[in-house]
C-alpha cells in the first residue's frame, strides 16, 4: 500500500459504499451505539484511516485513545499473526503461557515507585475497574468507595456506579452498587468550590474537604475501601487536576489505610509521556488500571497492584478470556514500541500544546488548553460564557468532512489523543484543518 502523508477526501463522506454499510448497520445493531459521525473504516496506516470509499483521514483520536502505536503497526501486526498461528486460547486463569508471563513482567515493572507489584489481566477497561472494586473491598474488608464528579470508569454495573459524567450511562440501570460516594474533582478551570480560575493550582481544597466534611459528618474513614480516581479525567473533559489534589489524596489514603486506585485506562501506556500518569504527575497509587492503548486495539486490560495489596486467594477472581495470548502478544509489542517513544511523546506533546495556545489567540472560542504528552484537551466556551456544546458537535462533523478525525469529551471539550507515533508535520496538518474549521464556524 502506498504511504499516506496527508488526508484526502475524494468523495464527500459518507460516500456510496459508506452509506450502504451504514444502512445495513442501522438495521441490525443496537441503538445504544453512539456513532459520532459516518466514518466507515476499510483500513488504517499509522496516523491515517482509510474509509470504504477511498477517503483518507488524519486521526487525532486513535479510536478513543487506543491505537497507541498507530493503525496496523507492522511489529504489532506480526506479533498478532505469529501468536495466532500458534494457539488462540488456553485460559490464563487456569494454565500458563509465555506471552502472559512476559506481559505481566513488563507491567509489574512499569511503575517503579510502586515497588513489588502483581498483575491480573482483563478483557477491557471496565472489567479492570470491576476487578479493582472487588480487590479493594476484599483486601481491606471495607465496603465504601469514593469516586469523583465527572468520572468515567466504564459500562458494567460497578463501573457505571462510579461514573458521574453523563446521566444516560446510569439512568434506569439501577439499583447500582451501594456505598459509592461522588465528591468534587479538582478542576482549576471550573472549581467546584467556586474559586477563581487557576486559584486551585496551588490551593486545591478537594481532598481536604473529604477529611473535613465527609469523614466528620457522613462516614468513618475506616469504612472506606478505596478512592477511585482518574489522574487526568478523560471522558469528563480531559481535566488536569491541581498537582496538590492527587498528592493530598495519597496522604489521606496513607493516613486511613484506604486504597488509592488510579484508573489509567485512558491516561496510561505512554499517553502522558511516561508509561503511566502516576509517574508524570509524581503520585504513586496502590492499584493502577490499564486498558485502551495497552495493545494498540486488541482487547485487553490490566489491574496492577502492590504485591502487599493483591492478597486475594486462589479462585477468588478469574476470567476465561482475560489475558488472551494473542492480545498479550500485541500488548508486549505495543509496550516495547511505546517505551522507546516516550521522549518523542513528550516532545511532540509540547509542540501540540504550544500550537493550540497560538490558535487560541486567533479563535477565542478556545477558552482553555490543557494536558500533558499527547493527552490534550481544548475547551470551547461561547461569548455568553456557556459551554459551546452544539459548536463542538458541529466542529467534529466539519473536521470529519475535511479529513480530520476529532472526538469530544466533557460538555464542550475536544480531546486530542492521536496515535503516540504522530509527527510534528502530521500535527501541523491536522491543526491547519482545525483552523479552517474554526474560521468557517465563526464565533458562537
Ligand atoms: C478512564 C476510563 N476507565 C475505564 C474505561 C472503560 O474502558 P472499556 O471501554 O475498555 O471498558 C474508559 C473508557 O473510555 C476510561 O476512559
Amino acid at each position: 500500500m502506498e504511504k499516506i502523508t496527508r488526508p484526502q477526501i475524494k468523495v464527500a463522506p459518507p460516500g456510496p459504499k459508506a452509506a450502504a454499510m451504514i444502512a445495513r448497520d442501522h438495521a441490525v445493531t443496537s441503538p445504544s451505539y453512539i456513532k459520532e459521525y459516518p466514518l466507515v473504516v476499510e483500513s488504517g496506516q499509522g496516523c491515517f484511516v482509510i474509509d470504504v470509499d477511498g477517503n483518507s483521514y488524519l486521526d487525532f483520536m486513535a479510536g478513543i485513545a487506543v491505537t497507541s502505536t498507530g493503525h496496523a503497526h507492522p511489529k504489532v501486526v506480526k506479533a498478532v499473526q505469529d501468536s495466532a498461528a500458534k494457539f488462540l486460547h488456553i485460559c490464563g486463569t487456569d494454565f500458563y503461557y509465555e506471552t502472559m508471563v512476559s506481559l505481566c513482567e513488563k507491567l509489574s515493572k512499569s511503575v517503579p515507585a510502586m515497588g513489588a507489584t502483581k498483575v491480573f489481566l482483563t478483557n477491557s477497561g471496565t472489567e479492570a475497574v470491576e476487578g479493582a472494586i472487588k480487590l479493594a473491598r476484599h483486601h481491606t474488608k471495607r465496603s465504601k468507595i469514593i469516586a469523583f464528579k465527572g468520572a468515567f470508569h466504564g459500562r458494567t454495573m460497578g463501573a457505571i456506579t462510579l461514573n458521574a459524567s453523563k446521566v444516560t450511562q446510569k439512568a434506569h440501570f439501577g439499583p447500582l452498587l451501594p456505598d459509592v460516594y461522588h465528591l468534587p474533582y479538582s478542576n482549576p478551570f471550573h472549581c467546584a468550590y467556586k474559586h477563581e480560575k487557576n486559584w486551585c493550582q496551588t490551593n486545591c481544597e478537594c481532598a481536604n474537604k473529604i477529611e473535613d466534611e465527609w469523614f466528620t459528618a457522613h462516614f468513618a474513614p475506616s469504612e472506606v475501601a478505596a478512592i477511585f480516581v482518574e489522574p487526568i479525567q478523560g471522558e469528563g473533559g480531559y481535566v488536569m487536576p491541581a498537582p496538590k489534589f492527587l498528592k493530598d489524596l495519597r496522604t489521606l489514603c496513607d493516613k486511613h489505610g484506604i486504597m488509592l486506585v488510579f484508573d489509567e485506562v485512558q491516561s496510561g501506556i505512554g499517553r502522558t509521556g511516561q508509561m503511566f500518569a502516576a509517574e508524570t504527575l509524581g503520585v504513586t497509587p496502590d492499584i493502577i488500571l490499564s486498558a485502551k492503548g495497552i495493545a494498540s486495539g486488541m482487547p485487553i486490560g490490566a489491574i496492577i497492584a502492590k504485591t502487599s495489596v493483591m492478597t486475594w486467594g486462589r479462585g477468588t477472581h478469574g476470567s476465561t478470556y482475560g489475558g488472551n495470548p494473542v492480545c498479550c502478544a500485541a500488548a508486549n509489542a505495543t509496550i516495547e514500541i511505546v517505551e522507546e517513544k516516550l521522549p518523542h511523546i513528550r516532545k511532540v506533546g509540547e509542540f501540540f500544546i504550544a500550537e493550540l495556545i497560538k490558535m487560541q489567540k486567533k479563535h477565542p472560542v478556545i477558552a482553555d488548553v490543557r494536558g500533558v504528552g499527547l493527552m490534550i484537551g481544548a475547551e470551547f466556551i461561547k461569548k455568553d460564557g456557556k459551554p459551546a456544546m452544539d459548536y463542538v458537535g458541529a466542529l467534529e462533523q466539519l473536521a470529519f468532512r475535511k479529513g480530520l478525525l476529532l472526538l469530544s469529551c466533557g460538555k464542550s471539550t475536544i480531546r486530542f489523543a492521536p496515535p503516540l507515533i504522530i509527527t510534528e508535520d502530521e500535527i501541523k496538518t491536522g491543526l491547519e484543518i482545525l483552523d479552517q474549521c474554526l474560521t468557517e464556524l465563526g464565533t458562537p
